[in-house]
């Protein structure tokens, strides 16, 4: 399987963090080393390293490489004022995705607490949270691949969307962590991925990293979804999240919408896989997700070449919002819940659907 983000010590150098290079696959397997805050933010931004919990992940490491930055600081306040500067740097790349503020505030109770430990002690912790952050993911993936595997039926074929598969993450995967889960447990699985317009996340990702695993896997074009349903080629929907509201509103890769209203007028199950890292009981419903636009140059060009008019007014928005009332169930590390009892979870009153 793919390996999304992992450390590298250098001697007399202190700790690189290394990335595959999401931007070129699969046509080229490259990868970005960052030695600063700055430089994970950085890729972060520019997409070398997406997917909700690989976001959070990554942010991790860019805030224990900002601690390696500071280590000629031995002041507590000094330190504590500098790391508060990264961590507005890091949670400025992209606002949707709630694992990136979730693993920020995992890091930032870490840091508070050793402030005044001497500076390779307060760099060692923090790497070892960031390390502890993507274990964590991995092992909630492999309990979401095992409980989710129990709604598919001993041959299936799943319909997904995006990429949420071991690049998108720790390792593993949510919605291909499902798929993996069933494929272990000796089960005829199936995948059509979208494409995913405008930055094509199934054909470049979920394409490649499904061939790799040798788990048969079949591209189509995001508008051929409603044709394959209608043909009954679909068992289930199967997506990711990157941020669940409190009422189990969840905002994914643009398209996921789409899909999720497909699926209930086709009699097909819906199901969001994620992790508790992703559910953000702060937002009550969807109305109140923050969504990323992406520059238009993703719509009028395909790679470098031009595709649309000079000047053409694009609108880009990276996700959608999926009414609760679309998905059939949310499959978490916790096991699998309708969106009202993760609401009764959260310990909130279920709140009207967008
Ligand atoms: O813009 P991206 O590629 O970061 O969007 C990724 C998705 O929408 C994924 O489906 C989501 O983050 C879940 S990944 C396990």
């Amino acid at each position: 399987m793919v390996e999304t983000v992992w450390t590298k010590k250098k001697d007399n150098e202190g700790v690189e963090v290394h990335l595959i290079d999401q931007r070129v696959l699969p046509s080229r397997e490259v990868f970005v080393v960052c030695r600063t805050h700055q430089e994970m933010a950085d890729a972060i931004r520019d997409m070398v390293v997406r997917g909700a919990p690989a976001i959070g992940i990554s942010a991790a490491f860019g805030i224990a490489l900002g601690a390696q930055e500071l280590e000629s600081i031995v002041d507590p306040k000094s330190f504590l004022s500098e790391m508060e500067k990264m961590e507005r740097v890091i949670a400025a790349t992209r606002p949707t995705a709630v694992n990136l503020f979730w693993a920020l505030a995992r890091m930032k109770k870490i840091w508070a607490e050793i402030a005044d430990e001497a500076p390779r002690y307060r760099t060692d912790a923090l790497f070892l949270e960031a390390q502890a952050i993507k274990e964590d993911d991995i092992e909630r993936n492999r309990k979401i691949g095992s409980f989710g595997q129990t709604l598919l039926p001993e041959s299936a074929t799943v319909l997904t969307h995006c990429n949420a598969g071991a690049l998108a993450t720790g390792g593993y995967g949510t919605a291909l962590g499902v798929i993996r889960g069933a494929v272990e447990a000796g089960k005829k699985i199936k995948v059509y991925a979208d494409e995913t317009r405008p930055y094509l996340q199934g054909a470049r990702l979920t394409a490649y990293e499904l061939s790799e695993d040798n788990i048969p896997v079949t591209l189509i074009t995001d508008s051929m979804a409603a044709m394959v349903m209608a043909q009954g080629k679909i068992n289930a929907v199967i997506v990711g999240a990157d941020r669940i509201a409190a009422n189990g509103d969840t905002a994914n890769k643009i398209g996921t919408y789409g899909l999720a209203v497909l699926a209930k007028e086709h009699g097909i199950p819906f199901y969001v896989a994620a992790p508790f890292s992703t559910i953000d009981p702060a937002t009550p419903t969807g109305r109140s997700i923050p969504i990323e636009e992406r520059s238009s140059r993703e719509v009028t060009h395909s790679g470098e070449v031009q595709i649309a008019p000079d000047g053409i007014s694009v609108y880009n928005p990276a996700f959608d919002v999926t009414p609760a009332r679309y998905i059939t169930a949310i499959i978490t590390e916790k096991g699998v819940f309708s969106p009202e009892d993760l609401s009764h979870h959260l310990g909130q009153e279920s709140l009207p659907n967008t």
